[in-house]
């Protein structure tokens, strides 16, 4: 058999294994059977994804003894709205439901965060398998519990905490994966080495390049770690209280370049991040918490890969206004008493909050940035 390795999600009654390796599909029906209350289960799951991957699943549940049905949604992120998730749930319980049935999540961070919403609040709770299929949802969007839709006025604003029994990445499945989904996604497991482990971004320096062009085990490697690194965070704050805002490096400046570029194709999650990353060690090195090489550093990793350093990447930079972007940060989720709070570094590896960054500062950084942009 191919190389597995398992991790464990420690939250007490509420604790789970997150399988990392190969050809886990195949074995789902074995892997899911001792974690599950009954023999049968609910699969959700997208167009893209049901043609490449859905049959496997079945097989591999069948081959487990484990019934299955499946709801196919549509592919992207606006299937997270209201009426997708009100269809979800309602062809879910057209099934026949109990309380002991478990869904299975099989797709992206979309259809993770959909099934695990419906799975929150369907029969006042089912227990729930996370099946990540793109790298983002295996570093990331499958760990932790977060669970959402969207709403008009804005990403992720309804949802729940609601952990998975179970989370299987399985390595294969990134082999279908689009360049530029696998990319916006390496930008999450960067994040984990900048955050706190030096060592791991050092590692993604040389194996980075690799990894994006298909080295299995460079990707095993780096989920692996990813996720270990996410588990050891929700372990000790899953209610993001605390150590877990760290895993918002670069999501700040990154959310304010998405909502200007319209949450859509222009500007991926993952791009987003990217260049917030860049922009929080620039901004760090700027107010002079971080050593002026290091911007440098992390850009030639981008370039390196192929992630994007500069506003200039994006397709429609030019329209970007720095008073706009720093409203849209005054709006993230995030914000406490009208304060923005910044996940900001004093070096590679060496991430921390701060919450007493001025405004007018960050405005005149936004400025550079976006006029940096245009010449
Ligand atoms: N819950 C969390 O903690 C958390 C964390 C980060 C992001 N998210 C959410 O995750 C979502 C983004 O996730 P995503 O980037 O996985 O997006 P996604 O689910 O939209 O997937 C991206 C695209 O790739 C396709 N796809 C998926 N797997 C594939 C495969 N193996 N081969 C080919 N195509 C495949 C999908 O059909 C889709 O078109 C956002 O909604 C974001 O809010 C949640
Ligand atoms: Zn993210």
């Amino acid at each position: 058999m191919s190389r597995r390795d398992q991790l464990r999600v420690e939250l007490g009654d509420r604790s789970y294994d997150i399988v990392v390796g190969s050809a886990l599909l195949d074995d789902a029906g074995a892997l899911i059977a001792p974690v599950v209350r009954q023999k049968r289960a609910i699969i959700v799951t997208d167009e893209t994804v049901a043609k490449l991957h859905l049959d496997r699943l079945r097989a591999g549940l069948d081959k487990g003894g484990i019934a299955h049905q499946a709801v196919i949604l549509p592919p992207g992120e606006s299937t997270k709205d209201f009426a997708h998730f009100s269809k979800l749930c309602e062809d879910i319980l057209g099934f026949g439901i109990e309380r002991r049935t478990p869904l299975i999540a099989l797709g992206g961070g979309v259809i993770g965060d959909m099934t695990g919403f419906a799975a929150a609040t369907l029969l006042r709770g089912l227990d729930y398998v996370q099946i990540p299929t793109t790298l983002l949802s295996q570093v990331d969007s499958s760990v932790g519990g977060k669970t959402a839709i969207d709403s008009k006025h804005g990403k992720n604003l309804i949802g729940a905490f609601h952990q998975p029994v179970l989370v299987l990445a399985d390595i294969d499945t990134l082999s279908t994966l689009p360049r530029r989904e696998l990319l916006a996604g390496y930008a999450e497991v960067v994040k984990y080495g900048l955050i706190r482990d030096p060592a791991f971004y050092e590692w993604l320096e040389t194996a980075g390049p690799k990894l994006i062009d298909g080295d299995i085990d460079a990707r095993r490697e780096a989920v692996l770690k990813s996720c270990a690194a996410k588990a050891a965070i929700v372990a000790i704050d899953e209610h993001e209280n605390g150590d877990r805002q760290l895993l918002n490096f670069g999501h700040t400046f990154g959310h304010a370049l998405e909502i200007e570029t319209g949450l859509g194709d222009v500007l991926l999650h993952g791009e987003g991040v990217a260049l917030g990353m860049r922009m929080a060690f620039d901004f760090s090195a700027r107010l002079g918490l971080c050593p002026k090489d290091i911007p440098e550093r992390v850009r030639r990793h981008y370039a390196a890969v192929g992630l994007p350093s500069n506003l200039k990447q994006i397709a429609n930079a030019r329209r970007m206004d720095a008073g706009v972007l720093v409203r849209h940060m005054a709006k993230d989720k995030k914000v406490r008493d009208g304060r923005i709070t910044l996940i900001l570094s004093r070096g590679i590896g060496a991430a921390f909050i701060a919450n007493d960054i001025e405004r007018p500062a960050i405005e005149a950084f936004l400025a550079d940035e976006t006029g940096a942009a245009v010449h």
